[in-house]
């Protein structure tokens, strides 16, 4: 009998492990100078924290792992901003926090979606969430993190798409028009958008079924609804974008798959040709009505969320050179009975800093050379019974015929000198 990981799941082997620390490092500095900070959510929440009334996104409708424990109906986190608000409103943090407050956090996502290049089931997402106030300039700046990682990465075939969906008048205006132009045609519309005309007709605009339907063409535009006020707040969202000089594309089209937006929303999408369909690097908006839905005030916030596994394969794509520092520094070799001298010389290497390996089964010379070269050391410390005795270690450099013989107690400040080097 042999296993495999679930259908959309994947084994993140040691050798691709480092380009995970490489993104987790550039993320880390990034929200540093941002000055965001980290919170922990658990992995699955309350079926009710996602599943909220009248949410007509296929993500809540379709495609979460629900589960019932006990009289306990859970619910594995599809995404990280409902967890989020939630920890905002339960521990008040709109009281203790500096306000706006900034959040991030990184971890795994449960969607049961059809899995493809750039689609799994379990991903995992870098996020954040700006909440507690609400101008043009915060988008702006929440954009400008996203971007600022994207290009940390390397990544330059990236477009930054975006959009306003309004304020709540807006909308509730194109609603209202977008269902008297849906009405005719509900017989050609599909199923799942007859849900959508009743809870979200906007999420039609969204659809994949109906997408090249002749009468979509026809339909009424947000942009044309839109009140003065939400308008020259988007106005002013691109005019911040400009100043940054963020190249972005308006796209009247962009809904997004989540139900909780107002305002701004914007997507940050490959434009490489091998991207294939689930080209959306990162995605995210502005939400005016979440705070106060999970029993907070009345607040608005902002947020995205970028998909590592996506931005991983894309940085690699365009020529991004991962930091791996998986080599080690020092490598020490035992010739005859001294095991327990090599531990102990590996482990006073670690203490004074250096990645240092050792090989403690006994194996011929050539043998431990071999793994030296192997784990890219760029010392080697030789001990044999002779070294042992006399209090000394023979060392070279990799690559280096020479050896010379030093002194125990002087090993580290030597390695150090050469590392300084
Ligand atoms: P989202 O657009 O659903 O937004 O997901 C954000 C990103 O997660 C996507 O752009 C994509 O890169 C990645 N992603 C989503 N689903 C999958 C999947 N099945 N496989 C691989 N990657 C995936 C959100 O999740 C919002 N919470 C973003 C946000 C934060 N809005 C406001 N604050």
């Amino acid at each position: 009998m042999s296993y495999q990981t679930p259908r959309g799941t994947y084994d993140i082997l040691p050798e691709e492990a480092g380009k995970w620390h490489d993104l987790e490092r550039v993320i880390r500095e990034k929200t540093k100078l941002y000055r965001y900070r980290e919170i922990r959510t658990p992995y699955f929440e309350d079926t009710a924290v996602f599943k909220r009334e009248n949410d007509s996104s296929d993500m809540v409708n379709k495609e979460m792992y629900t589960f019932t424990m006990g009289n306990d109906s859970l619910t594995l986190r599809p995404e990280g901003t409902a967890g989020v608000i939630r920890a905002f409103d339960q521990h008040k943090l709109y009281g203790s926090m500096e306000m706006p407050a900034r959040l991030y956090y990184v971890g795994a996502m449960f969607r049961h979606e059809r899995p493809q290049k750039g689609r799994q089931r379990q991903f995992t997402q870098f996020g954040v969430e700006n909440i507690g106030a609400k101008t043009p300039e915060i988008d702006a700046e929440t954009i400008a993190l996203g971007y600022d990682i994207v290009k940390a990465m390397d990544i330059s075939s990236v477009k930054v798409l975006i959009n306003t969906l309004g304020d709540d008048a807006s909308r509730a205006a194109y609603r209202n028009a977008l269902k008297e132009y849906f009405a005719p045609y509900l017989d050609e519309l599909c199923g799942d958008c007859h849900r959508r005309y009743e809870q979200n007709p906007l999420r039609i605009l969204d659809c994949k079924v109906d997408h090249d339907k002749e009468f979509m063409k026809g339909a009424p535009r947000l942009s044309d609804y839109l009140n003065e006020e939400s308008r020259a707040y988007f106005d002013q969202v691109l005019k911040c974008l400009d100043r940054l000089g963020i190249p972005y594309e308006i796209d009247e089209k962009l809904v997004r798959g989540l139900d909780y937006y107002t305002h701004t929303v914007f997507e940050v999408v490959s434009t490489r040709p091998d991207s294939g369909a689930q080209a959306t690097v990162f995605g995210g908006g502005r939400y005016d009505n979440f705070v106060s839905y999970y029993g907070g005030p009345d607040m608005s916030g902002i947020g995205f969320a970028i998909g590592m596994e996506r931005l991983i394969q894309l940085a690699e794509a365009e020529g991004h050179d991962f930091r791996e520092n998986e080599t080690a520094d020092v490598y020490v070799i035992g010739l005859g009975q001294v095991g327990s001298e090599v531990l102990a010389t590996v482990q006073q290497l670690r203490a004074a800093g250096f990645a240092a390996e050792a090989n403690l089964v006994p194996r011929s010379l050539k043998a431990q050379f071999k793994s030296a070269d192997r784990c890219g050391a760029s010392s080697i410390v030789i001990l044999g019974e002779d070294e042992v005795k006399n209090g000394t270690v023979n060392i070279k450099r990799s690559g280096e015929k020479e050896q010379q013989t030093v002194k125990r107690e002087e090993l580290v400040s030597l390695l150090k000198e050469w590392k300084g080097r």
